[in-house]
């Protein structure tokens, strides 16, 4: 160390003692570097394989030049476009840098020492950590046959729950919960509790049965918060934009929360630019479709059946007591999948779909890894 001045542990905020931060995924040049591979890839983080649609590309190129500018504020333009691709008030879009930022803001502006968040678990882990870094408490109920337990989830509700996340379809398992579900959770769930419908994953879900929060509940006047992101189908992960849809007063509550540039001039352009792509939209939910299939096929032949019906661009694998030397064998054959120690599934994995290439490549490794099992 530096020789800097030290600061005690109680220098700091005391939800900070006991909090673990989000662990990412591990970067490809990381891996490359550690092990001396040069082909690796990454299965880990709920990318997808595609870039930035040619559109946002293009309003990169375009915003690039203006860079010495701080970006405006407020987001007009996005916001503006969003609130009427969903048919809502411009002051009922709240926007974050990404979808994971407008958790963190929705934290900040509800949840207090004494506060309850509940959720299902395994989850994903902004909605706890975000609600201990407030001080507040978070309850989380286990899956039932790796799908949200929307009447577990209710019974975990006390007087002090002010958040309910339902994880739409859920991170790390990719299943779904069905409209009928919804509909009778809505009926119990008590009034003073705010829902937070977490859709990062809407637009690869091509289940009739699967809810469109904004159109269904949102707009029909349920308390209920709906998360989008454009980090996924969209490709644009690395800019760091989401939002979230509901009522205004919490929409101008978040806003005080915001940092006031949070989403880059980048962003904004390029996830603008995205809106107006939807044919690229419907190709890429295709291709995801057809490569999530490939993707169970490979899983099942080599003994990992994973949890479903799966409906977004990942599937869950249970593949032991501890999943790391699994994932640790894995990296050494550079491929890389994400271990889910933090998201409360030490056991399992999550794999991202990937390119039919990387769908191979993935299938190689593990039949290596039976090879290297049985000799
Ligand atoms: C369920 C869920 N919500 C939110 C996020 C955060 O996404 P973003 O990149 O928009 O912050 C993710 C990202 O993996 C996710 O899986």
């Amino acid at each position: 160390m530096s020789g800097f001045a030290e600061l005690s542990d109680s220098f700091f905020r005391s939800s900070l003692a006991d909090l673990r931060p989000y662990e990412p995924g591990k970067p490809v040049e990381e891996v490359q570097r550690e092990l001396g591979l040069e082909r690796v890839i990454k299965l880990a983080s709920n990318e997808g394989p595609f870039g930035p649609f040619p559109e946002a590309l293009q309003a990169l190129a375009a915003a690039s030049g203006e860079l010495n500018r701080y970006p405006d504020g407020g987001a007009y333009r996005l916001r503006a476009a969003l609130a009427e691709k969903h048919g809502v008030a411009f002051e009922e879009v709240a926007l974050g840098a990404g979808a994971d930022g407008v958790i963190d803001c929705l934290s900040q502006a509800v949840l207090e020492a004494g506060d309850e968040i509940v959720c299902g678990w395994p989850s994903f882990p902004s909605y706890v950590i975000y609600a201990r870094k407030a001080g507040a408490t978070a309850r989380t109920v286990p899956l039932r046959d790796h799908r949200y337990d929307l009447d577990a989830l209710l019974d975990a509700v006390t007087p002090q729950t002010k958040l309910v996340y339902v994880c739409h379809p859920n991170n790390p398992t990719g299943t779904m919960n069905t409209r009928a579900e919804f509909d009778a959770f809505f009926e119990r769930v008590p009034e003073r509790v705010l829902t937070v419908i977490d859709q990062a994953y809407f637009e690869y879900v091509e289940q009739p049965d699967y809810p469109d929060a904004i159109e269904e509940y949102a707009k029909a006047g349920r308390r209920v918060f709906v998360l989008r992101t454009f980090s996924k189908i969209y490709g644009l992960a690395g800019l760091r934009v989401g939002y979230g849809i509901g009522a205004a007063a919490l929409v101008s509550a978040l806003g005080k929360t915001r940092r006031a540039f949070d989403v880059t001039a980048d962003a904004q352009a390029a996830a603008l630019a995205s809106l107006d792509a939807p044919s690229e939209l419907e190709r890429r939910r295709a291709v995801n479709a057809e490569g999530r299939a490939a993707l169970e096929r490979t899983l099942r032949e080599h003994g990992l059946p994973p949890a479903g019906p799966a409906v977004a661009n990942f599937l869950y694998a249970e593949v032991g007591e501890d999943a790391r030397p699994f994932f640790e064998a894995l990296l050494r054959l550079g491929v890389i999948v994400r271990p889910l120690h933090g998201f409360g599934a030490p056991g399992a994995v999550r794999i991202t779909v990937g390119t039919p290439e990387e769908n191979a490549l993935l299938g190689e490794a593990l039949s290596r890894l039976a090879v290297a099992d049985v000799s």
